[in-house]
């Protein structure tokens, strides 16, 4: 089976920052991962990255073997916590048809039946029904997350990208997003992005760390062994000066 992202020798700089050097990654279809590292790491623009949203400087992205902008159609992506006005006059529904649009053509699309059917599953799934009318800012730090996974569902994605999804989340509404994390992998890629590991799931299968360059990636079961790449890699995640939480959680 193809891989659902491989990625070669990728490097990414902004104009005068280097953000990427030189990665290799293979993500495998339907796998966890958690991609780590500390703030500034290059997380985001990873992501950003495989969305086709900012261009390799070098290297190559496929996604199933395909260009990323030729993917867009497989990939829901849930960007760093977003703030919204608390009187934004956008309710629920909306904010997750939005996520519809853009494999419409029409600028001036109207949603139809099929859209909103799809639409009502999918808050169905995710227990969101009842607040389908509310106003998107006036919702809880959970039910909003949970609400722009939702947006990101409803194009049928293949792989979901979400980029610190629990950073602004107490630990019932991460445990919460973490368990529909696990039931949308039974279907579906799941890539998180975090600099917190405190809070990995112990549902994910894979980690990465990444601070500019690529220090591990394997599987995240807690074995002595894995700790210790784990905390090695971390070691030079330090090394590098930048204040982090990752270490914390390690004796
Ligand atoms: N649009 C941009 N222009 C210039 N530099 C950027 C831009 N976006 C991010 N950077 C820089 O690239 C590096 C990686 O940033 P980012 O990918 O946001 O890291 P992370 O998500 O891991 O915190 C940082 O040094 C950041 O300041
Ligand atoms: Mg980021």
């Amino acid at each position: 089976m193809e891989s659902a992202v491989s990625i070669k020798n990728l490097t990414v700089n902004y104009e005068n920052v280097e953000a990427i050097k030189d990665i290799n990654l293979e993500i495998e279809n339907k796998d966890y991962l958690a991609i780590l590292g500390p703030n500034g790491g290059g997380k985001s623009t990873l992501l950003k990255v495989i969305l086709g949203l900012i261009k390799p400087s070098k290297g190559e992205i496929k996604i199933f073997g395909k260009s990323p902008e030729a993917s867009g159609s497989l990939i829901g992506y849930v960007p760093q916590f977003s703030k919204f006005d608390r009187n934004f006059p956008i309710n629920v529904m909306d904010v997750i048809l939005m996520g519809q649009l853009k494999n419409k053509f029409s600028l001036f699309h109207k949603f139809d039946k099929c859209d909103l059917e799809k639409c009502n599953k999918i808050m169905d799934e995710l227990q969101i029904s009842d607040l389908k009318k509310r106003q998107i800012g006036q919702l809880s730090g959970g039910q909003k997350q949970k609400v722009l996974i939702a947006r990101a569902l409803i194009g049928n994605p293949k792989i979901l990208l979400l980029d610190e999804p629990t950073a602004s989340l107490d630990s019932s509404a991460t445990n919460m997003i973490y368990s529909l994390l696990k039931k949308l992998n039974d279907t579906m890629t799941i890539v998180i992005v975090t600099h917190d590991i405190g809070v990995i799931s112990s549902y994910v299968k894979n980690i990465a760390c990444l601070n500019k360059k690529l220090y591990y990636h394997g599987e995240s079961k807690l074995t002595e062994d894995i700790i210790e790449h784990v905390y090695g890699c971390q070691v030079d995640l330090v090394a590098h000066g930048i204040p982090h939480r990752v270490l914390k959680s390690h004796k």
